[in-house]
């Protein structure tokens, strides 16, 4: 029998240096904080660099990185960037995201261009330049794309938004397929409605209220209950034999 790693150790992300983005606010912030307090050296990326110097200010181990991840030809100068402040990146969290609302007829100009842009081609061109430089010097990493509940659900009040997330968990898989003999895991997790400032003011609604009657557990979620998935699927002795998988941390909602 194999030897049992103590959770503390399999859990432990020493050596391990990632990039998080949309990491001023909400679940990206909690996740720069996470990882960092279990050892690794995380560049947290966002534009409003205000927020992100207070964040670094609260870790030796958060770097602040301005990034707009619309801007995909700023990708390479924003990946050379944050790689001068910790070495070699080893994990990309994509979280940046923006919601939208609206059926599809009534989807303001522009709206869907913008969600696709920053909820879905951002995945495809950091995860790519990422990827390309692991490839390169031969080394290993990890991807965690930040779904949705709605990425497996077609509901009548958020098309653009649910399809943005619908193509990020299928961009999960097909990278975890194409860059699995690379070294690099993909994995996707899928949460429920989560307290942040982009759920906020539908939580406390009428509507957000009866939503979450729904829910089986009866309750929205906090950031901090994404806190063990995200350690899972940032950490290679925990989650080594997994890619391609989708986690569903949203209270049952998908259930119901
Ligand atoms: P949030 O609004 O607090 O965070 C989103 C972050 O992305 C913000 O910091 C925002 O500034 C950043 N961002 C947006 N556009 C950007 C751009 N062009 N460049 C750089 N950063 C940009 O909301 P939350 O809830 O923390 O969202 C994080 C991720 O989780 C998003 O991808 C969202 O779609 C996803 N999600 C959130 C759920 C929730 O209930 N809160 C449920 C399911 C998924």
């Amino acid at each position: 029998m194999s030897q049992i790693t103590p959770a503390q150790q399999l859990f432990d992300l020493t050596g391990e240096v990632a990039l998080v983005t949309g990491a001023s606010s909400g679940l990206g912030r909690r996740f720069a904080q996470v990882l960092a307090a279990h050892g690794a050296k995380v560049v947290a990326a966002a534009r409003r660099t205000d927020r992100l110097k207070d964040l670094a200010a609260s870790s030796p181990n958060i770097a602040a990185l301005a990034l707009d991840v619309t801007d995909t030809k700023g990708i390479p100068a924003a990946l050379d960037e944050a790689e001068r402040a910790f070495g070699p990146l080893t994990l990309l969290v994509n979280n940046a995201g923006i919601a939208s609302g609206g059926r599809i007829v009534n989807t303001a100009e522009g709206e869907w261009e913008q969600v696709i842009r920053t909820n879905v081609d951002s995945v495809w061109h950091l995860s790519r330049a990422f990827a390309e430089r692991i490839i390169a010097r031969k080394g290993a990493g990890a991807i965690i794309n930040i779904a949705s509940l709605v990425a497996g659900r077609v509901g009548l009040s958020s098309a653009s938004y649910a399809i943005s997330k619908a193509a990020v968990l299928h961009m999960s898989k097909a990278q975890a397929w194409e860059w699995a003999r690379h070294g690099i895991r993909v994995n996707a997790i899928s949460p429920g409605f989560i307290a942040s400032e982009m759920t906020d003011d539908y939580l406390a609604s009428p509507a957000g209220q009866e939503m979450i009657r729904r829910v089986p557990q009866r309750r929205s979620g906090q950031p901090s209950d994404l806190d063990g998935t995200l350690l899972l699927l940032a950490s290679a002795k925990a989650s080594g034999f997994m890619t391609g998988a989708e986690i569903n941390v949203d209270g049952g909602h998908a259930l119901a």
